[in-house]
């Protein structure tokens, strides 16, 4: 390969109206530190690295291109494709209820300094050593700590609540703050008392057995291990050059966005697949034990979230749309409950892809990675009707769908025998439909 100057790199740019450079190499490679930095905590559903990085590369230059280009993932999670739309240069703006996939996507996207990390990392060891045994008293009587009685042993729940006292009283920048909640999020699981291979937290025979009357391990130690590799991950070289242009984060629902119309060049999401994780569950341990959310507020958070298990629609209304209403009348046949479940989660995705029609710019691309299911025994083609819904709010398909078989199953929830395995996720690209153009069939 021929080596050129940076003039000559930056003329042949220009010889192509819309051409953006990339590093593709950061984008794809797997061992990069952006793969590293997408694990830095173990929130469920995690979009694929890959994934992501054939998404970022794949989408269209709109035809005059301002820079930065905006990306909005409307139900980010733990922000795999904010970091990864980061990567490319665009700005990034990401929104999740849940207040754990917001703190996690909020480090992830945040540039940190080595020094000052450490700084608070220590003054936090003072403050923790200066908490008094009884000051903690109150916090542990709380309806929040008796909750966790279960899942948690008594140390444990004496470590946490010091904790909590000793960042209280730092005042220190929130987006450090943040990187402390997060390095104690990721450790509470592992000195819980459930199951480490199952989601949603689970105290199997098999882990009780493995318990025994052992000692549990120490809350402290394990946040000393997670604050480092972290802190390793987030500090690589590459991440520290992104730009950040006024990225950021909300906890907010996505139908209702904070963002004015027309502001999308892209949306890249990947929704709750039907019933397939109980979000709020798998996370309730540490929204709780870290004060992100009292029981009433992870109730209220439980009827936010899309997709949920446990939220049955209160009935079945038409959609006027011909697959949505037939799946969930093949449905009502075998299991009313389901039916209804299924016709709140397809109202409530068509609120939020209304959202994202009113924010994506004229030439902008929408992308959602979304993933088939069974209910009943019967299938649930939720990509079909996921398209359906987007041609309903004014968005037609502008590229065939994509199939990735999913291999891994370590971070599928363990579902019902009726509810079956998710074998295929589909990655579908839509802009809207007055742009005209052939559209793709959908069969
Ligand atoms: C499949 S996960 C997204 C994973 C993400 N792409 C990643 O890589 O981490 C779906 C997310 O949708 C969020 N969600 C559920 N209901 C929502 C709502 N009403 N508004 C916005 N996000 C919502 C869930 O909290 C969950 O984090």
């Amino acid at each position: 390969m021929p080596r050129h100057s940076r003039t000559e790199r930056s003329n042949s740019t220009m010889q192509f109206r819309g051409t953006r450079r990339l590093d593709v190499r950061a984008i794809c490679d797997v061992a990069t530190p952006i793969r590293k930095a997408s694990w830095i905590h173990p929130y469920p559903a995690k979009m694929l690295g890959e994934i992501a990085g054939s998404i970022v590369l794949s989408l269209p230059v709109p035809r005059e291109p301002r820079f930065p280009l905006t990306m909005v993932d409307p139900m980010c999670g733990s922000g795999t494709t904010l970091l990864y739309g980061l990567c490319a240069g665009w700005t990034v703006k990401g929104f999740d209820p849940n207040p754990l996939a917001a703190l996690i996507s909020r480090v992830k996207i945040a540039r940190y300094e080595e020094k000052t990390l450490e700084f608070w990392l220590q003054k936090l060891a003072k403050a923790i050593l200066a908490v008094r045994h009884k000051d903690t008293i109150a916090l542990k009587e709380s309806d929040e700590f008796a909750s966790l009685r279960y899942w948690l042993w008594p140390s444990v729940l004496d470590e946490i609540a010091t904790f909590r006292l000793a960042l209280d009283e730092l005042s220190l920048p929130t987006k450090y703050r943040n990187f402390l909640l997060v390095a104690a999020s990721s450790s509470i699981r592992p000195v819980s008392k459930a199951d480490p291979e199952v989601v949603p937290p689970t105290i199997s025979k098999k882990t009780q057995k493995a318990l025994g009357p052992g000692r549990p391990r120490s809350f402290f130690t394990a946040f000393n291990f997670q604050a480092k590799k972290i802190k390793s991950s987030l500090l690589a070289t590459m991440l520290q050059g992104l730009q950040r242009h006024g990225s950021r984060v909300r906890c907010e629902d996505a139908r209702g966005l904070d963002l004015e119309g027309g502001c999308a060049d892209y949306i890249i999401m990947s929704p709750p697949y039907f019933t397939a994780h109980d979000y709020v569950r798998s996370v309730h341990l540490e929204l709780l034990a870290l004060g992100m959310c009292s029981i009433k507020e992870l109730h209220e958070l439980r009827v936010r979230t899309i997709g949920s298990a446990s939220a049955y629609g209160n009935r079945i209304s038409s959609l006027g749309l011909y697959h949505c209403d037939s799946t969930i009348e093949n449905i009502r046949k075998r299991h009313e409950q389901r039916a209804r479940m299924l016709c709140r989660y397809l109202l409530q995705m068509k609120d939020v892809l209304s959202e994202c029609t009113r924010i994506l710019k004229p030439q902008g691309s929408l992308v959602i990675v979304i993933g088939g299911s069974t209910s009943q025994g019967l299938t649930v083609p939720t990509a079909k009707l996921i398209a359906e819904l987007c041609s309903s709010v004014g968005m037609q398909l502008d590229s065939m769908p994509v199939v990735n078989a999913i291999r891994s199953r370590g971070f599928m929830t363990r579902r019902n025998v009726t509810a079956g395995v998710i074998e295929d996720e589909w990655i579908l690209r839509f802009t809207h439909s007055e742009r005209g153009g052939a559209i793709p069939r959908f069969t």
